[in-house]
């Protein structure tokens, strides 16, 4: 089989698409390339790695052919937060990093996946049920390399042939790597709060709800994805998926239910807060599951009692 690339895979996503995509085609098959943070787990002893800044269009192409590379999962991006902090660098990596990606693609023959973002939306859009085909008039750096990320898929596929799949991820909450430099993070360090038995302070304020996603929905929906019948596929840029929908305090109830001692406060941070006021509150996925099959398994209380499960085993350990 021809093999498989995971650009940006030491990171939120990647540490957890890598394993599951090694566990499903053979850890042979499957190869991790990771930039600036460190590979932990068994990404550096279960299969190649290799070191890949994805600026650097002449070391992808090298991979990819040296490799004989089919198929790029291009996980590599700086998220929201961070983003806004450095506009310029951001849009050097996320829109550099997938044009190259979409090159070495077409003159290789690889499909690509990209994940796209609840960010490819802005305070234009409706919020409620946001559709699938909207508009998407964002105004964060983050959500502008989005919208033109999936434009570019768009074109790839309908100029040049190339397999573009992709979708709008929800904030996506894992025990694996931390996101760094997202706007939904608070979803995650929450619980490592509440755990460690601190008092959480969330940097938005109640009643900011978001679309959310446990990871292991946001693994399936990837593979799934790019093994769907290409014929059923009407969209190449990104389809919406949400799992739910919570505010802050929502969570915070269902951590405690476990925890009861549990105190979580408010300090909103400005930036962040204007981030995901323009996002969507819940998105319309029905594209999603009638065109592929797409279905989350996690609700707020499973992904919960799994995460407090997950990551107390974890803590423990560490
Ligand atoms: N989780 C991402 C962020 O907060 C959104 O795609 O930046």
């Amino acid at each position: 089989m021809k093999k498989i690339i995971v650009t940006g895979a030491t990171g939120q996503i990647g540490s957890v698409l890598t394993p599951a995509l090694r566990q499903r085609y053979g850890a042979e098959n499957v190869v991790a390339a990771g930039h600036k943070r460190k590979p932990g787990g068994t990404l550096l002893t279960s299969g190649a790695y290799i070191t890949l800044d994805v600026r650097d269009r002449g070391a992808l192409d090298t991979y990819v052919r040296e490799y004989n590379v089919g198929t790029i999962y291009h996980l590599a991006a700086l998220l929201s937060a961070s983003a806004e902090k450095q506009p310029q660098l951001a849009w050097e990596i996320n829109m550099g990093g997938l044009t190259n990606v979409l090159e070495v693609a077409r003159i290789y023959g690889c499909a690509v996946f990209h994940p796209s973002s609840i960010g490819a939306f802005g305070p234009t859009a409706p919020r409620i049920n946001t559709p699938q085909e909207s508009i998407q008039r964002p105004q964060t750096m983050y959500g502008i390399t989005k919208v033109s990320a999936e434009l570019l898929c768009d074109y790839y596929f309908e100029r040049f042939g190339v397999d573009t799949r992709g979708v709008r991820y929800p904030g996506l909450i894992s025990h694996e790597t931390s996101p760094g430099g997202g706007t939904t993070d608070y979803a995650v360090d929450i619980f490592y709060a509440a755990l460690r038995q601190e008092s959480y302070t969330c940097y938005l304020a109640p009643g900011t709800c978001l679309d959310m996603m446990y990871m292991p929905d946001a693994v399936r929906a990837a593979v799934d994805l790019m093994e769907a019948d290409p014929k059923r596929l009407r969209f190449r840029n990104a389809y919406n998926i949400t799992a739910m929908s919570f505010a802050p305090e929502e969570i915070y109830s269902a951590i405690k239910k476990h925890i009861p001692d549990f105190i979580m406060n408010y300090e909103v941070d400005a930036v962040r807060q204007a981030v995901a006021d323009s996002w969507p509150d819940r998105m319309d996925d029905s594209a999603a599951r009638s065109q592929w099959g797409w279905q989350p398994e996690y609700d707020l209380a499973s992904l919960t009692a799994d995460m407090l499960a997950r990551l107390s085993a974890k803590l423990s350990l560490s």
